[in-house]
């Protein structure tokens, strides 16, 4: 498994492997946003299919398969970040970042994929856009998630965010304070 910063490229990777896996969807447009406003905010997990031939007419179907982004590299996992650009926010705020999205494929789950996109991701938010800390919204139920944030990585719980989510379930607003590398 390969972690890379996230290109353009990667897009519609990204945006399959998260229809995928999470009930909240973004368009091409907010993807586009992320990348061309924090370019070493989001990263991707990859892989490298060898079976892939580029000869074999039988491989076409590989190709349409929307998570192999370039030649024989197949999208994991991604995590996509952003710094806060809210005015009102800016204002009253050091600068810091938010995680908008992040998800693993399944049959990629429990390897240590996540907490390394989210390792990197923390990392880069910090040295590259000088983010004090970094914030992100859990559904209340999301065990998994809850436990790489909470144990893993150290996020503290700042407050419950009342029915969040389309659906109705509360989401918890975690934060991780970031300590710069001098
Ligand atoms: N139950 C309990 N703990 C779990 C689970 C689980 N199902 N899955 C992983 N963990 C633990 C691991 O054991 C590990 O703990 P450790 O540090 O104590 O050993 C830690 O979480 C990190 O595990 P990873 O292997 O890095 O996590 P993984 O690559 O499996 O991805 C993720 C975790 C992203 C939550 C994955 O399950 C997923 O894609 N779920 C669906 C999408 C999702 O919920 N995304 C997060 C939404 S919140 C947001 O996007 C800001």
């Amino acid at each position: 498994i390969t972690i890379r910063q996230a290109t353009i490229d990667d897009i519609q990777a990204m945006q399959n492997t998260n229809l995928q896996n999470l009930p909240e969807n973004y368009t091409m447009k907010y993807y586009m946003y992320h990348l061309l406003s924090w370019p070493q905010g989001s990263f991707v997990a990859c892989t490298y299919d060898d079976t892939v031939n580029d000869e074999d007419e039988s491989d076409v179907v590989k190709y349409d398969c929307n998570y192999i982004s370039r030649e024989n590299e197949k999208i994991v996992g991604y995590v996509l970040g952003k710094m806060d650009d809210d005015p009102e926010s800016q204002a009253k705020n050091p600068p810091n970042g938010h995680v908008t999205s992040l998800s693993v494929m399944r049959t990629y789950r429990k390897m240590g994929i996540a907490e390394k996109l989210m390792r990197q991701c923390l990392y880069s938010l910090t040295e590259n856009y000088k983010a004090e800390y970094v914030s992100l919204h859990v559904r209340k139920s999301n065990r998994a998630a809850l436990h790489l944030y909470k144990d893993t990585l150290a996020f503290e719980v700042l407050s419950i965010e009342d029915k969040y989510y389309q659906d109705g379930e509360d989401a918890y607003y975690m934060k991780k304070v970031l300590v710069l590398d001098e």
